[in-house]
């Protein structure tokens, strides 16, 4: 570490949150090595993030349950902490495949935690998720609400990760250990170089919304209205993704500060339901976009959102973004890209 600067290895760097958050990182003067087997991502991001940031993006391709890699890696990189983004997340291949699942998260997770042991490297954020909090029992949500039974084996790999690093970290106070629960990122860089591509049919609400609206799905199912919420349909917690990967950046710096182990809901506080997100995404882009009310997609809950006072309190972090310019900027990375990176 070279007076706040840090050598920051960023496990799935090339994928939606990871190279938003590189940019991010980049832009506050670290240096990143992005480590990525690019099995949801391309190789293009990283020739986008050169272009919005003007600095080189370092890479190597490997997967983080390759030990011989990994141990390469930190043998030949002086590594100060990593942000951990690389795992599967699509909730209904979880259910149909769990072993790639718990092999690719948990066994990924616990490959990397050993290559850091070697390497005596003991500072780590992850990337966590609502999702762990289950059905909770009122809102806004806080760090201290229990964990709750995440309804699927996508939802208990992040559980069960986040175990781990609270059990290493207890057992070592030499860890610096830093939770981000994620509530609903969307939105792109505002360059509409970078965005988020699913492969295939989008299983999340804002990308399937851009892909209607730029004419590739014909309509939008809007899953169940009648929900225990205003509008009768779901409520989330939607944050810009932009946001969220300052997020990362503020706990950087509390890793550097010493903060042992930290929790963090990363969110705006707010909740939006399926309505309102495209009444929101039609005023600021202009674009309609057709729907039908479809049957409750099973799993889901009425509503989550956040309450994100101690990652203020603690982090210095808030969220900006208004949930218009998150539309605006997830429109204008559709637009530009309709095909995702491989057009
Ligand atoms: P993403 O799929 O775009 O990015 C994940 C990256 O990890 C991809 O580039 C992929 O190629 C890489 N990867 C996967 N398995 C790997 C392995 N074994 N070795 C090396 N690289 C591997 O997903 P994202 O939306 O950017 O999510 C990043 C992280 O945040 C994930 O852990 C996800 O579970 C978590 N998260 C995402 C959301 C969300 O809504 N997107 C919400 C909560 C938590
Ligand atoms: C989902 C996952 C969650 C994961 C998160 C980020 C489920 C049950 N949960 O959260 O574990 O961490 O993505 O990857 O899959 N909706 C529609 N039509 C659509 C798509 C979604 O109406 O085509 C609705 C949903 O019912 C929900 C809201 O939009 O009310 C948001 O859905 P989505 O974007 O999939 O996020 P979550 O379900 O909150």
């Amino acid at each position: 570490m070279r007076g706040g600067i840090m050598h920051v290895l960023v496990t799935g760097g090339a994928g939606y949150i990871g190279s938003h958050t590189v940019v991010a990182l980049q832009e506050a003067g670290h240096d990143v090595l992005v480590y990525d087997n690019f099995c949801n991502s391309s190789r293009i991001v990283l020739d986008r993030i050169e272009q919005i940031t003007g600095r080189i993006v370092d890479f190597i391709e490997g997967d983080i349950r390759d030990r011989q890699k990994m141990d390469a890696l930190f043998a030949e990189h002086d590594i100060d902490a990593v942000i951990h983004f690389a795992g599967l997340k699509a909730v209904a291949e979880s259910v149909e495949k769990p072993y790639e699942y718990y092999d690719n998260n948990v066994g990924g997770t616990l490959s990397l935690l050993d290559a850091m042991r070697t390497a005596g490297c003991t500072n780590i954020i992850f990337s966590s998720s609502a999702t762990v909090y289950g059905n909770p029992a009122k809102l806004p949500i806080t760090e201290d609400f229990p964990k709750g039974a995440p309804a699927n084996p996508y939802g208990r790999t992040k559980s069960m990760i986040e175990d781990i690093l609270i059990d290493i970290q207890a057992a070592d106070p030499a860890y610096n250990v830093v939770l981000l629960r994620y509530f609903n990122p969307i939105g792109a860089h505002e360059s509409g170089l970078i965005g988020e591509a699913p492969q295939g049919r989008p299983n999340n609400l804002m990308p399937y919304i851009t892909q209607v609206a730029v004419g590739a799905l014909p309509e939008l199912g809007v899953f169940g209205d009648d929900y225990d919420t205003p509008d009768g349909t779901g409520v989330r917690d939607y944050i810009h993704v932009v946001d969220l990967a300052r997020g990362h950046v503020a706990a950087l710096q509390a890793v550097e500060d010493g903060c042992g182990l930290g929790i963090y809901n990363l969110g705006t506080g707010n909740g939006t339901s399926v309505l309102e997100l495209i009444d929101a995404f039609e005023a600021a882009t202009g674009q309609k976009v057709p729907y039908t009310i479809q049957p409750r997609r099973p799993g889901d809950v009425d509503a989550l959102y956040a309450d994100c006072s101690k990652a203020q309190a603690e982090l210095g972090w808030t969220a900006v973004c208004d949930i218009e310019r998150m539309c605006a900027d997830a429109w204008r990375w559709q637009q530009a890209n309709p095909h995702g990176y491989e057009a």
